[in-house]
């Protein structure tokens, strides 16, 4: 059976997992993702030209690949229309080749304002959410009053009466609130219509075709430690971004996944609140910023910026099963005289090298470092691996040492191109196969 890959985050999020995703899918037949929503935002540029995704696979800039978007994505379908109708400004068309989950749920036109609210309610304690309505979906999804496309393209009479109910909760929660369930209704029956030609049988539509050896890759969107079980809780998404997310989320099962690609960027950083362990507050914080760009691809925030932390990549390592990892934005430690790992962290109660679930172990903590020299010689652009200075190649294997699991990708710089395919690598053989 031909290899399928699931791409998922071991940091954060934002690690450039559409970058990856889009560089690998020459190789598969479909790209299908399985959770999250429209708070991602996946930043692919091609040739010069920059491409910004949130819900539709970073596959479908490829053309003749399916993209696929999963039961466990929760979607607005008004940022879906927007992000069809941009990448047909752009030249791509999605036509005949994205296929959306009957099941998948609706974020609807509230759930933002109820997300918004939620945070002003928590007050110090806001999660600092990318505002989009996600936590709300989900909640109602959990709670068991969601709307699903197929709701929406079904029964008008039963869809009235699931708006209505859905309303009518929505009310009780907002103090005063007396919120009118026919508009919701009659906008989500505009949508139906545009909705229609992409819908169908997901999980039917990939077991076929691994059936058939077409190949298979998952995307994840957010990360490990966004993961609403196995993340920082509470400070996460609301949903299952590592790998039992692509089993719930697009109803294939486990033997389906033959391969989990990490995707974690050479430094970490973070968006929102929550435990940062190794975040840099100096000068060299925002020299990483500046460097690498980090604002948010979503909401254009800037994001929060540290050395590279080993416990947390071996932490998403053991929870994903990764077999090897994308190591990107190499090249934003170009010129810097030393770089630092973080393999532990020295806490009130003791050093510490496993993540902990109670965030308060984490209060006052400091990060152990293992500290190297860094490198002159630009990593910027550099394709072979044997090219990369050497101090570069040892922060690479201490790296990888200190996470308990190889590099078999080396990103140094954000064109497709600008790309190392570690040699003897797992991604090595997994693209030797056709
Ligand atoms: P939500 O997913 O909008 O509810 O936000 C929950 C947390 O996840 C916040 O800390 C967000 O900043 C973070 N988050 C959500 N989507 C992304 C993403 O695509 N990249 C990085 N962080 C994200």
């Amino acid at each position: 059976m031909a290899t399928n890959i699931a791409v998922l985050g071991a940091q954060w999020g934002d690690e450039g997992k559409g970058k990856i995703v889009d560089l690998l899918t020459p190789h598969f037949s479909a790209v299908a993702r399985y959770q999250g929503g429209h708070n991602a935002g996946h930043t692919v540029y091609v040739n010069g030209t920059k491409f910004v995704l949130h819900l539709i696979p970073s596959g479908i800039l490829h053309p003749g690949v399916t993209c696929i978007i999963g039961n466990g994505v929760v979607i607005d379908p008004q940022a879906l229309f927007k992000e069809v109708d941009e990448l047909a400004r752009m030249g791509v068309d999605v036509d005949g080749r994205l296929l959306v989950s009957e099941k998948a749920h609706v974020i609807l036109p509230y759930h933002r304002e109820l997300d918004v609210l939620s945070e002003a309610r928590r007050g110090e304690r806001k999660i600092g959410t990318t505002s989009r309505g996600i936590g709300p979906a989900y909640e109602d999804k959990i709670g068991r009053r969601g709307i699903r496309i197929c709701d929406v393209l079904g029964d008008r009479a039963a869809l009235a009466e699931d708006v209505r109910e859905n309303v009518h909760a929505r009310n009780q929660i907002i103090k005063d609130s007396t919120l009118d369930w026919k508009p919701v209704f009659d906008q989500l029956v505009v949508y139906a219509e545009r909705l229609r030609g992409w819908v169908g049988d997901v999980s039917l539509f990939l077991a076929t075709a691994i059936r058939q050896d077409r190949r298979v890759m998952f995307e994840g969107a957010q990360a490990t430690l966004l993961d609403i079980d196995h993340g920082t809780y509470p400070f996460v998404t609301s949903s299952n971004a590592s790998i039992g997310g692509v089993c719930t989320g697009l109803g294939v099962p486990p033997r389906a996944i033959g391969g989990v690609l990490g995707v974690a960027k050479a430094y970490t950083t973070r968006v929102g609140e929550g435990p940062l362990p190794t975040e840099l507050s100096d000068s060299l914080a925002d020299r990483l910023r500046e460097t690498g760009q980090e604002y948010g691809a979503s909401t254009g925030r800037p994001r929060r910026c540290g050395w590279y932390d080993a416990v947390v990549v071996r932490y998403s390592a053991r929870i994903n099963g990764i077999d090897a990892l994308a190591l990107t934005k190499l090249d934003v430690l170009d010129g810097l005289p030393e770089v630092k790992i973080c393999t532990g962290y020295r806490t009130a109660n003791g050093d510490i090298t496993e993540f902990p679930a109670d965030l308060r172990t984490l209060d006052g903590a400091q990060p152990i470092y293992d500290t190297l020299p860094g490198w002159d010689t630009p990593t910027k652009g550099v394709t072979r691996y044997d090219a990369l200075p050497r101090a570069a190649q040892r922060y690479i294997r201490r790296l990888e040492e200190a996470s308990g699991v190889e590099c078999g990708i080396v990103s140094t710089g954000s064109d497709r191109s600008e790309t190392i395919v570690k040699p003897s690598s797992a991604v090595e053989r997994w693209f030797a196969e056709r």
